[in-house]
């Protein structure tokens, strides 16, 4: 930032993470924000909140902050259903929207959120933390630049995303259809299915097997395995739970020139000095030298920077580093390996929205969830494991 300008933002839902994100701007650790309004649908966090921040106006639901003239972008962190409907209506006031992952539930009403930020011009980010981790950008430049040759495989092995059941009691609305919409591949898996397209692009076709309450007493799945394909046949394999301790944390990524593994906080560069397809049909016994490169993670905090990059990009034009619109993309892998699981059948992208639709609303008719139920908090601190484990 090259001046003392701020942007006016306001926090719509304070539960876990919005009053992480209210602390810190708040206590001026987001360069380029001052925080002039909060939100919350619950009368117990109002109150709270007013005492906690005298000087900030706090309202009872989302179209009268939008409504007030009271900020200029507003931060939704909310229960994953609300968040298109609340962008479509902030943009449709002119204020800037930075959105928590998960864009929403369904492809469909997430596609809306991104067509409302168009017409309306204003800056549409998405809360991706992980991508400011160095690791996970500098593996996207190596992938891009065409260093790592054509993509063969990805295998992403994702299960240290470990909940106890206290954490899915702790809000009415986790871990149900009506409530939640989805479990570890809506909720905790998205950073990692958002790098992975980031990274390597989106495939073409998914096949899918989420397990529903394996591990725990939810509606959801806690457990997904993924069997991705891409247009040039290369594969892809994703497995996540919340229900593994000790979890893993392995991304391998290989290309006809080598090799990435992304594990234990370092990022691990396998170059070939040859396309591996020409070695393999070269008659002579030519040597193939393997060099390794290391990058180490440094330690990074990655809800602050995508904050300050907002505001950047609101303020400056700065880049984007997680556009609102990149989050489709991790939303049509998850939304078609619901489908996959449900019809026991490969889904090729585009999948069906419609027949998404139906099938979640079956789901979310039989939910235990009803809207009136009562959330409940946890902390006000940004936790450790929002961030990369390793
Ligand atoms: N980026 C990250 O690292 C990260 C971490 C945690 C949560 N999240 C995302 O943030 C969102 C919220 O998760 P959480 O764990 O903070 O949930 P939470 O239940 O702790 O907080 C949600 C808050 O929103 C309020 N609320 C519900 N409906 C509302 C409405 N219509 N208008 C205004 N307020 C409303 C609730 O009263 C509650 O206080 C989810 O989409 C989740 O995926 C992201």
């Amino acid at each position: 930032m090259n001046d003392d300008r701020k942007l006016r933002v306001g926090i719509i839902g304070v539960g876990n993470i919005g009053s992480a994100h209210a602390r810190s701007i708040y206590e001026g650790k987001i360069s380029g924000m001052c925080l002039c309004a909060l939100c919350d649908t619950d009368a117990a966090v109002r109150q709270s909140l007013s005492e906690k921040y005298p000087n900030v106006t706090v309202f009872e639901s989302s179209d009268a902050l939008i409504e007030s003239g009271t900020v200029e972008a507003v931060i939704i962190a909310t229960p994953h259903y609300y968040h298109p409907p609340i962008a479509i209506k902030a943009f449709g006031h002119g204020l800037h929207v930075l959105t928590e992952k998960p864009a929403g539930v369904d492809l469909d009403s997430a596609k809306a959120m991104c067509e409302a930020a168009k017409k309306s011009g204003k800056t549409f980010g998405v809360m991706f933390n992980q991508r400011a981790n160095k690791l996970f950008s500098e593996a996207r430049r190596i992938v891009s630049s065409g260093e790592l040759g054509e993509l063969k495989r990805v295998v992403w092995i994702i299960t240290n995303w470990y909940r106890k059941q206290c954490y899915y009691d702790s809000g009415t609305w986790r871990a149900t259809w009506a409530g939640e919409g989805g479990g570890v591949l809506l909720n905790q898996a998205p950073h990692n299915l958002d790098l992975w397209q980031w990274i390597c692009g989106m495939p073409t076709s998914v096949r899918a097997e989420c397990s529903v309450a394996k591990y725990h007493h939810i509606e959801v799945e806690d457990e997904a395995c993924i069997f991705a394909k891409y247009k040039n046949g290369a594969t892809a394999v994703f497995i996540t739970s919340t229900g593994d301790y000790p979890g893993t944390n392995r991304l391998e990524i290989t290309g006809t020139m080598g090799k990435l593994v992304l594990e234990g906080g370092k990022l691990i560069h396998h170059k070939l000095a040859m396309d591996e397809r020409e070695y393999r049909l070269s008659a002579d016994n030519v040597k193939n030298p393997v060099q390794i490169f290391e990058t180490l993670d440094e330690p990074y905090q990655g809800h602050a920077a995508i904050l300050e990059n907002f505001a950047s990009a609101v303020l400056y034009g700065t880049p984007l580093l997680a556009p609102g619109e990149d989050a489709l993309c991790e939303l049509e892998i998850s939304n078609a390996a619901y489908l996959s699981a449900w019809k026991n059948e490969r889904i090729s992208l585009p999948f069906d929205c419609d027949e998404f639709a139906a099938k979640l609303e079956k789901r979310k008719a039989a939910s235990s969830f009803k809207s009136a139920d009562k959330e409940h908090k946890l902390s006000d601190e940004y936790n450790a494991r929002w961030n990369t484990n390793w």
